[in-house]
């Protein structure tokens, strides 16, 4: 189970960084283009298993718009990020957003138009690049705390999100709720027909990434009950196993010191993800749905050619298994991007995006 201690994570010493992974090669940024203007949506039938393969390989642009604050965990979205993005091969970013701290607290709970616009900015960065989008609600702690006092109010933030982006392209994409788990577990197969009710009511036909229970577990995917008539819905899961390798010394995971020098790459070690991918996979063919592999990484307190190796195995077994994937995260902790050296952790990115 992962305990989050949210402050703690992020404010990456670069010495440290330099220490402790690769040193990142200096890269030259290439020009920031003039983003060109976003595109309106066209009729179609917006399939999920083609949006999915669209989706292809992306990257959370992360510890921004999910922070308290953009900026306070260090990260600040900058166009050229996009760019750098695009520049690297990515099809697509998701973008994590705390909406819960830009709304109002009672009735009916506007969310704040200044974040919307920012919100709206980073949205169209990416949809000018060519690349999709995924948006969703993240570190809304109390609705996973208190669901019954907050659920009219996660409710109305989607409304509001779901009205203000309805003639926005198909490419961007809405995610309902980052990793449901504790109390959530229980009322979450109810929880998201309502989310998505709400959101069709503006939006019919775009594809909204819903997962499972248990902090989207990859084993708790057979506990996830979706409406059978709502073809547009892609399923996520997110991939830390095995977690005491990902998460060694995390400062947010309870006890996860104690897997400090965890290493990864043994013959049991990649058919123990083979084996995971694999009943993902099943479980995606028998309910007919595109499976969307929404976070993954290892901590870069890791062993550096062990994360290399885990996230190149990761990615290949999910383009294998037919699923699209965005690696956690663009520049922080798991980040395979230094914004310092203005470069990237070449091994990383190789393993991300392989050389033809
Ligand atoms: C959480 C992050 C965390 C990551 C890996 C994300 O969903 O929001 O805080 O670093 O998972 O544990």
């Amino acid at each position: 189970m992962k305990v989050i201690v949210p402050l703690v994570i992020l404010l990456s010493c670069a010495a440290l960084v330099a220490a402790c992974c690769s040193v990142p090669v200096r890269d030259s940024v290439s020009e920031t283009p003039a983003a060109t203007p976003v595109p309106t949506a066209i009729p179609g039938s917006n399939d999920p298993f083609a949006q999915n393969a669209r989706l292809g390989r992306g990257i959370n642009l992360a510890n921004a718009l999910e922070a308290p604050a953009e900026g306070v965990w260090g990260v600040t979205l900058e166009e050229e990020y996009f760019q750098i993005v695009k520049d690297a091969g990515f099809d697509a970013v998701r973008i994590p957003i705390r909406w819960s701290g830009y709304a109002d607290d009672t009735p009916p709970y506007t969310l704040d138009p200044t974040f919307f616009e920012r919100v709206d900015w980073a949205v169209e960065q990416a949809l000018s690049r060519d690349m999709l989008v995924v948006i969703n609600i993240h570190n809304y702690e109390k609705l996973v705390r208190e669901p019954a006092e907050h659920k009219d109010r996660f409710l109305a933030i989607w409304a509001q999100i779901a009205e203000h982006y309805q003639d926005y392209p198909d490419d961007l994409l809405f995610e309902i709720l980052n990793e449901p788990n504790g109390t959530l577990d229980d009322l979450w197969n109810d929880l998201l027909v309502e989310a998505l009710d709400v959101i069709r009511q503006t939006n019919p036909r775009r594809n909204v990434v819903i997962g499972p229970v248990e902090w989207n577990n990859v084993d708790a995917l057979p506990l996830l009950e979706l409406p059978e008539d709502d073809r547009h819905i892609i399923v996520t899961v997110h991939y830390y196993n095995p977690f005491p390798f990902t998460h060694q010394g995390a400062e947010w995971v309870s006890d996860s010191y104690e897997w400090m020098g965890t290493t990864w790459g043994s013959e049991a070690d990649k058919q123990a993800v083979v084996a995971d991918f694999d009943r993902v996979a099943a479980w995606a063919e028998a309910h007919d749905r595109p499976i969307y592999v929404g976070e993954f990484g290892a901590y870069r307190k890791a062993d550096q050619e062990d994360r290399v190796l885990w996230t190149d195995f990761v990615a290949r077994q999910a383009e294998a298994h037919g699923m699209s994937w965005a690696y956690w995260e663009f520049c922080s902790s798991f980040g395979a991007y230094d914004t310092m050296w203005g470069a990237w952790y070449e091994d990383l990115l190789g393993a991300l995006i392989p050389a033809e």
